[in-house]
Formats: C-alpha cells, sequence, structure tokens
C-alpha cells in the first residue's frame, strides 16, 4: 500500500470519530508530498500513523494543528526518524478487557492466561480491573472498563485468575517511567479517559507485575506454555497483535495455537485474521473480530469500547 493511502486508510477506518486531531493529520500527511517523501525513506513497517504520532507526541511536538506539526516534523526528521526505527506501536490497552471478559468468566475456572503480544501486559489482569456494561457493575475498584454490550447477557462475576504470563518481541515495564511515557504518548489526543485509565491500569499490574517474557509468539510460545499449571484452563489469547506479524509467521502461529491443551482467543482484525461467511460488522468504525477456537463470537471496537455478539 502507498504510504499515502495507509494515512488515508487510518483516517477513514481508525481515526473517525474517535479522534478528530489524528484525521486531520492522517489527511493533511496523506496530501503532502514532502512528508510522504521522508516516512518513504523508513523500512514500511515503520511508517506507520500511530508511529509518526507517538513519537511526536513523546517529543512535546504539536498534533492539533496540520501545519504546526508539519513543521514541526520537517524541522526534527533526523531525531523523529530515529525514534521511529527503534519504537514500535505497543498501545496498551486495559480496556480491552471488556470484550473479552463474557468468554473468560464463560470458561472452566480457574485459568492460566498466557496473552502473546502483550506489551506490558496490563490485559493480563481481568480479574482485577471493574467493568461497567450499561448497568451492571461487574467488581469494583479502579479502572472502571465501559462496554457497550450487544447480544450477549453481561457476566454475573469476574474470572478467577491463577496464573498469568506474557510474551513480547519488546516487553515493557509499567514500574518503568520511560516505558509508561511511551505508553502514554501513544494514546490520542483526545482520549483523557484512556490516559486516567493507563495509569490506574499500571498501578493495578506494578503492584503484582505480571511474568512477561521477551519472546515471538511462534518460537516462543509451546515453552511458556508447558509451564502453566495444568489444573487451570490455559487461555492464550491475544488482541490487536497480528497485524504486525508477517502473514507467513501469523500463519505459523495459528498453526501452533491449535495444538496447545485450552483455548485460544484472539481479538484482532479480520483483515488480518480472516473467518469464514463473517456477517457485516456494525456501524460505527473499525471493529476486530473476537473468536474462541477460530470460531467469531463478536465485533469488538478497537479499545474495547463495544461488543456486539454474532448472532
Ligand atoms: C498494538 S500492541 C497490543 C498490546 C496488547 N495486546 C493490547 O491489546 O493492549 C502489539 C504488541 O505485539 C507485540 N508483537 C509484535 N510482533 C510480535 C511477535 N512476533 N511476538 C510477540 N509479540 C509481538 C508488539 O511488540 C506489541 O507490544
Amino acid at each position: 500500500m502507498a504510504t499515502a493511502d495507509i494515512y488515508l486508510a487510518f483516517a477513514d477506518r481508525e481515526a473517525s470519530g474517535v479522534s478528530p486531531a489524528y484525521e486531520r493529520l492522517s489527511r493533511a500527511v496523506a496530501r503532502d508530498p514532502e512528508l510522504l517523501a521522508l516516512l518513504d525513506s523508513l523500512p514500511p513497517a515503520k511508517r506507520q500513523p500511530n508511529l509518526l504520532f507517538g513519537v511526536v507526541r513523546l517529543g512535546g511536538g504539536p498534533v492539533d494543528d496540520p501545519a504546526a506539526f508539519r513543521a514541526y516534523v520537517s524541522a526534527r526528521w533526523p531525531e523523529i526518524a530515529a525514534q521511529m526505527r527503534v519504537r514500535a506501536t505497543q498501545t496498551n490497552e486495559a480496556g480491552r478487557c471488556a470484550a473479552l471478559l463474557p468468554v473468560l468468566a464463560a470458561l472452566p475456572q480457574p485459568l492460566a492466561l498466557l496473552e502473546v503480544g502483550a506489551s506490558a501486559g496490563l490485559c493480563l489482569y481481568p480479574d482485577r480491573y471493574a467493568y461497567r456494561y450499561g448497568d451492571r457493575l461487574v467488581g469494583d475498584g479502579e479502572p472502571v472498563l465501559d462496554c457497550a454490550l450487544t447480544g450477549v447477557a453481561p457476566p454475573v462475576r469476574r474470572p478467577e485468575v491463577v496464573w498469568r504470563a506474557g510474551l513480547d518481541v519488546n516487553p515493557l515495564d509499567v514500574t518503568d517511567p520511560a516505558d509508561l511515557a511511551w505508553l502514554d504518548a501513544l494514546i490520542w489526543p483526545e482520549h483523557r479517559h484512556r490516559r486516567e485509565r493507563l495509569r490506574a491500569a499500571a498501578a493495578v499490574a506494578g503492584t503484582d507485575p505480571p511474568l512477561l517474557l521477551r519472546g515471538d509468539l511462534v518460537d516462543d510460545l509451546p515453552a511458556l506454555a508447558a509451564t502453566a499449571p495444568a489444573d487451570a484452563t490455559l487461555v492464550v489469547f491475544h488482541s490487536s497483535v497480528l497485524y504486525q506479524v508477517p502473514p507467513a509467521r501469523r500463519a505459523a502461529f495459528t498453526a501452533l495455537v491449535r495444538t496447545l491443551p485450552g483455548h485460544w482467543l484472539a481479538n484482532e482484525d479480520p483483515a488480518v485474521l480472516p473467518h469464514a461467511d463473517l456477517p457485516e460488522p456494525p456501524a460505527g468504525g473499525f471493529h476486530n473480530v473476537l473468536a474462541l477456537d477460530g470460531r467469531p463470537l463478536a465485533w469488538t471496537r478497537g479499545h474495547g469500547q463495544a461488543a456486539t455478539w454474532i448472532a
């Protein structure tokens, strides 16, 4: 895909209706030959809007005004390019637990959770957050994760998690201020509630840090899965990860994960993890598909703010 098209697709599919600032910026980049040429000097995987915008925000640059953004990026391109080469989009969104919860709570308890592409591991604590599904509150404490659930009853209780572990090519540490600053920079500008949620979830994880290993979701998964307790239901799960994995490795992962005991829970863009006979997604922007053991169950919004069960 040409870089201009990547920025237009991001504006249309992801930012539209969710982040006016990023929608404006991505449309401006898409029609700016000079910025596109700078981006094209990077490897294809490093040209994404979220990475560019996150690096600019991390450096304190402007993201509200496309002209000021353009001037900032043009003046500091060598530093920005260097950051984009070494960083990756590792947005860690605890809110996604709200979309996973109806499935996790319905599995045989207790659970052993193994997340691939865990980033800082904030999605490994579905048993510690509180949830609001319309009028139904599940659990207590902070953060409270709001989710508009359609077509399924909200869970009555949180799952029981007796083991949790994560695998990531570049695990982040929520107790490290520099890692937390990067996670914060990756949150879209208008999303103050997500920033608050990050702090609250990081506080939960920080008091009982997860086992997070540096490794690849194919090469290192079997060894980590083998350490899960045998008397708990193993759930290998992932959310918004496979778009970062080349197609051949995705195929290797999906073949491997089916051979493991327990269950496989995927929350991914259907363009990268396709399913046969999917109905039309609900209106209102980009949706992932939540699938258990390869069977699609629900359409989910990107940050867990809504989940619509497939009839
Ligand atoms: C967009 S983040 C999503 C983080 C988390 N799953 C969530 O939903 O909040 C994707 C994560 O996948 C990781 N990742 C990408 N390729 C990977 C691979 N081959 N093996 C393990 N982790 C990978 C990245 O480093 C990044 O932390």
